[in-house]
């Protein structure tokens, strides 16, 4: 049976990836902040739940330590969304701080905590990251924290793709489209299970000699 782990899976696309996951004949690790919310309704013996501020490092050890076993997947899904539209004047750093510290360097964070125990010659690792992290496509400006957490975070996991490569583990950037989450809001044009539904494809069909694409959740290439 394969294993992965979710981190930000109590509501929205992680929630909606624990589901699928277990669908598909997954053993899943659960990762939630507070509250279980969305996860008590999907109790089974193949999934496992744990707390975790993405940004604790003791507690992100802790967890790797209680798994103890090989993990084929990680999906590095929490994050936060920013004042959007906040102007130049208006940007609050203690938020920037925290958007780039959730978004960004927690992933890394957790990606390192579970380097030792994902599967080599096959384990991989999914950043959802977001069309708004492109620099070629950044027309409208404004989203500053968000825009550059996600732009950071498509770095760090270029940058760890050679790294993890020869370790037989392969790193794929996975915009899910526009969702409709908390965070995306009533607006949003796509539902959560047809986005995840693609972001599951593109993680199968991953390997390590497609390590670093950054892809939407249809696998469509997308400007650095
Ligand atoms: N929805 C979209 O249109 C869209 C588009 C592009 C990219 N994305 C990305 O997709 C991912 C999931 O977003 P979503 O739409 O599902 O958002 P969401 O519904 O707001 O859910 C966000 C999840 O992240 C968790 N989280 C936030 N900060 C955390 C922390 N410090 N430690 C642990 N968990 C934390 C939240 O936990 P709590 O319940 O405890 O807050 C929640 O489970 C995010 O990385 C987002 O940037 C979303």
């Amino acid at each position: 049976m394969p294993t992965a782990l979710v981190t930000g899976a109590n509501r929205g696309l992680g929630l909606e990836l624990v589901r699928q996951l277990l669908g598909r004949g997954y053993e899943v690790h659960a990762t939630y902040r507070t509250s279980k919310d969305g996860l008590e309704a999907l109790t089974c013996s193949q999934l496992h739940e744990h707390q975790l501020d993405v940004r604790n490092e003791e507690a992100a050890k802790a967890m790797m330590a209680s798994i103890n076993a090989p993990l084929d997947v990680l999906i590095n899904n929490a994050g936060v969304a920013d004042g959007r539209w906040s102007s130049v004047e208006e940007i609050d750093m203690d938020v920037v701080r925290e958007v780039l510290d959730i978004n960004a360097v927690a992933p890394l964070l957790v990606t390192q905590c579970a380097l030792p125990l994902l599967t080599k010659n096959g384990g991989k690792v999914a950043m959802i990251t977001s069309l708004m992290g492109s620099i070629d496509d950044c027309h409208s400006g404004k989203s500053y924290a968000y825009r550059a957490s996600k732009t950071a975070l498509n770095m760090l996991a270029t940058s760890m793709k050679n790294e993890l490569r020869d370790q037989g583990v392969s790193v794929v950037l996975i915009h899910p489209g526009w969702v409709e989450t908390d965070m995306g809001g009533p607006r949003a044009p796509l539902g959560v299970e047809e986005s995840v539904a693609g972001i599951l494809s593109r993680i199968e069909e991953q390997t390590l000699e497609s390590s670093g694409r950054f892809v939407d959740y249809k696998g469509e290439s997308l400007p650095w």
